[in-house]
């Protein structure tokens, strides 16, 4: 192996141990999300080491007893200057370790925000926790029969608990909103996925189908970790050929859950149909095959009906939330950006799901609010900042933030194309 120095600072090469990263090595290690990353700002120790890898190169960053949140920042701020291969890892044997204290800290912040935040409905926040822990088993790769139980048990949950979709869809808005480090898009999207197929009207569904469409929610962005994160998390515009490498993420998720399926993990054939159809347009301009309209009376070129509703999901969660390269919208704004391009969607079921954002927004929107509510500032390191009456989170973080808040949003209008505004 021929490699060149690492490319890191002196004392962090005399304070860590660096190694080569073979294949062997590689087997043994899995990569830990920026979100699930960020979580650790939240904790005082941990029983497992963080590892950094780059350009070929493997650094234990930092050991237990080495755990410091001035260490965590060093790491945090080399995430956002991507370089080159950056990957944040730990050990494969030590993932039970790393997902309890997720699991830990996500449920504090949910407690955190049923404490402060007028009219959030517990059983959601339930719910959501589960799909977010299932969530993040199936980002890490390596689907196997146990990501696959864990991934129903939690869809399952959605239909045991007997959601109000009303309050659910603004429980999932604001809490979005108001803590924007519990965002989960392939969570929420199942959410949705399970709200908008609970109220269709036309074809009404069973509780089966409806744990089974939220099941594909959860799986559908698989291939998503087949693509360079710094093309994902690029702010500001892609160029064509950086889209078309996202665009190949429907076709990478196929793959990837037929593999797995091969493998031996008991992944549905219509989960495997929603990973590569969830980009399709209902009049034909999505992508990977430009299919169109539905399924049922165009059974050569329509999308399923579990893919038309993921993909109303998709685009309503990603435009809840604020990304490196695009503001966030609150629910009756990503409604109407929605609402602009509506062709997209198969009206018997965008209609519906239109008329039940308006009547949750409604519901909600006029009720009290609490003098405060507690906000987790991501860009400012886990910064709690106090939010007032009358006042969104999110305007009070924008405030908080000020030139670079400004900077960012010139950015998102400027530069940002629709596409990546409805999370491509
Ligand atoms: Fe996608
Ligand atoms: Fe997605």
């Amino acid at each position: 192996m021929n490699l060149k120095a690492p490319p890191i600072r002196e004392e962090t090469r005399n304070r860590c141990v660096v190694v080569p990263l073979t294949n062997e090595l590689s087997q043994k290690l899995v990569n830990i999300s920026l979100e699930q990353f960020h979580f650790l700002f939240e904790v005082q120790k941990i029983d497992f080491s963080l590892f950094v890898s780059i350009e070929g190169w493997l650094v234990e960053f930092i050991k237990p007893k080495e755990f410091s949140k001035e260490l965590l920042d060093e790491i945090w701020s080399a995430c956002l200057k991507p370089k080159g291969s950056f990957r944040v890892c730990i050990w494969r044997a030590d993932r039970p370790k790393f997902e309890a204290v997720i699991n830990q800290v996500r449920s504090k912040k949910l407690n955190r925000l049923l404490a402060y935040v007028p009219h959030m409905d517990r059983k959601t926040l339930d719910v959501y926790g589960q799909l977010s822990s299932s969530s993040q088993m199936v980002v890490k790769g390596g689907i196997d029969e146990e990501v696959v139980s864990r991934v129903r048990a939690s869809a399952s949950q959605i239909v045991s608990s007997v959601l109000d979709s009303q309050a659910a869809l603004y429980t999932l808005s604001k809490m979005i909103a108001c803590d924007p480090t519990l965002y989960d898009h392939s969570a929420t999207v199942a959410l949705l996925c399970a709200i908008i197929s609970q109220e269709m009207v036309d074809r009404p569904m069973s509780e089966k189908e409806v744990m089974h469409v939220a099941e594909c929610g959860l799986f559908h962005d698989t291939g998503k970790t087949c693509v360079p994160s710094e093309i994902l998390n690029k702010p500001g515009k892609l160029t064509p050929e950086e889209f078309d490498v996202i665009k190949q993420h429907t076709t990478f998720g196929r793959n990837e859950l037929v593999d797995s399926v091969k493998q031996g993990a008991p992944i549905s054939d219509l989960a495997i149909r929603v990973a590569y159809e969830h980009h399709e347009k209902f009049t034909g301009r999505g992508y990977p095959e430009g299919r169109k309209g539905r399924l049922e009376t165009e059974p050569e070129s329509g999308i399923h009906i579990y893919s038309r509703i993921c993909m109303i999901a998709d685009v309503y969660s990603a435009l809840l939330m604020k990304r490196v390269y695009k503001e966030a919208f609150e629910p009756g704004q990503a409604l109407k950006i929605m609402i602009e391009s509506n062709d997209d969607y198969d009206p018997l079921l965008f209609k519906p799901f239109v008329g039940l954002v308006v009547d949750s927004v409604k519901k909600y929107q006029n009720k009290p609010a609490t003098p405060q509510v507690l906000a987790y500032d991501k860009e400012a390191k886990g910064k709690i900042i106090q939010v007032g009456a009358g006042r969104s989170a999110a305007e009070s973080l924008r405030t908080t933030q000020g030139s670079d808040a400004e900077k960012s949003k010139d950015n998102a209008s400027l530069e940002n194309d629709l596409n990546r505004r409805k999370g491509a």
